[in-house]
């Protein structure tokens, strides 16, 4: 003598709402420039592996469990007036078997977790390796390459196929390093190093993020990684070594005389010159990088004419203040910067 369920009245309403939240959800997992789950690397392999290791473990879990759920619902749902179903209090059989099975879980998912971050930190013997010394700091990256004397802001060029051993550190509060396809993410803490290594199988450009958060312009701390062919990597070493010429170009030299001048050299180095400051970016080369300003715009004069002329309206909570330059100023400096090869 059962009676028919019907669904609650505003069950299509709900769903409406659901179904759009549901479809916004999935959009966001399209695979994009900093798709962890699509590794060019062997630490960024391992990271994936022990990722999709514990989805699919979760998977089997959640069907066990909600399905086990559903039936129960189904199964001993009430019936007419059936009166007080016969109540239990406890069943150690069972509360034995729900505390024992998540706790060989729990070990089945710790093991793998331990050893890849064992392995994620350490560099592994034989074989090329490239020191880089990081340096998170409000809001952009310092790449330290010890080994070539080379300083170099937001972009990282490294040679394909070599091992990469990344000390990390903070110069102000703390970041967090992460190049989600090669691998990371890594804390940068002041005045401790933590250590990671990565390799990059695969030439081309890779997308990284500060991911902690760190003040104003946190989602303004992006960076680049340029893999490169082992000659074009020793190409570019050799053009960082290099110290910049003279500009000959008049407006350039202008600007050369503007930077030298003015507060620039208070924050900024550029080897070759009285400008010889640690606070902001090395810009000896700043010519030959793609970006400006955290990897927020690419780097070309119109770009850094906008940011010279105010840069925490680019960038919000800049560090470098607006010093209402003219017109004449920014374009003599965007000049003799763009020069800087
Ligand atoms: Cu640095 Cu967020």
């Amino acid at each position: 003598m059962g009676r028919r369920i019907r669904p609650p009245v505003g069950v299509p309403f709900v769903k409406v709402p659901l179904l759009a939240f549901a479809a916004l959800l999935i959009a966001g997992c399209t695979p994009g420039p900093q798709d962890a789950l699509a590794p060019v690397g062997p630490v960024g392999v391992l990271e994936s592996n022990l990722y999709n290791l514990i989805f699919w473990i979760a998977v089997v879990v959640f069907v066990i469990v909600e399905g086990l759920l559903v039936y129960t619902i189904y199964r001993y749902r009430r019936r007419g007036d059936d009166g007080m179903p016969r109540q239990t209090h406890g069943n150690t059989a069972l509360e034995l078997t729900w505390t024992i099975i998540p706790c060989l879980i729990l070990i089945g998912i710790a093991v793998p977790t331990l050893t890849t971050i064992a392995s994620a930190a350490t560099v592994p013997p034989g074989g090329d390796t490239l020191n880089v010394q990081v340096y998170g700091h409000q809001w952009w990256w310092e790449f330290d390459y010890p080994a070539q004397k080379i300083v170099t802001a937001d972009e990282l060029h490294i040679p394909v196929g070599t091992k990469i051993a990344l000390s990390v550190q903070s110069k102000d509060v703390i970041h967090s390093f992460w190049v989600p396809k090669l691998g990371g993410k890594i804390q940068a803490i002041p005045g401790r190093d933590n250590t990671m290594w990565f390799q990059a199988d695969q030439v081309g450009e890779y997308y990284g993020q500060c991911y902690q958060l760190c003040g104003t312009s946190h989602a303004n701390m992006r960076f680049r990684v340029f893999v490169q062919s082992k000659a074009d990597f020793d190409k570019w070493v050799a053009d960082q070594q290099a110290v910049p010429t003279k500009p000959t170009d008049a407006e350039a030299a202008k600007g050369a005389q503007v930077f030298s001048t003015g507060p620039c050299v208070a924050c900024h180095t550029i080897a070759g010159t009285n400008a010889n400051a640690k606070i902001g970016p090395d810009l000896t080369h700043f010519g030959s990088r793609t970006t400006i300003a955290g990897a927020l715009l690419d780097n070309n004069p119109k770009n850094l004419a906008m940011w010279l002329h105010d840069p925490p309206g680019v960038k919000p909570g800049s560090l470098m203040p607006n010093y209402h330059l003219t017109d004449d100023q920014v374009n003599a400096l965007v000049a003799y910067l763009e020069s800087l090869k």
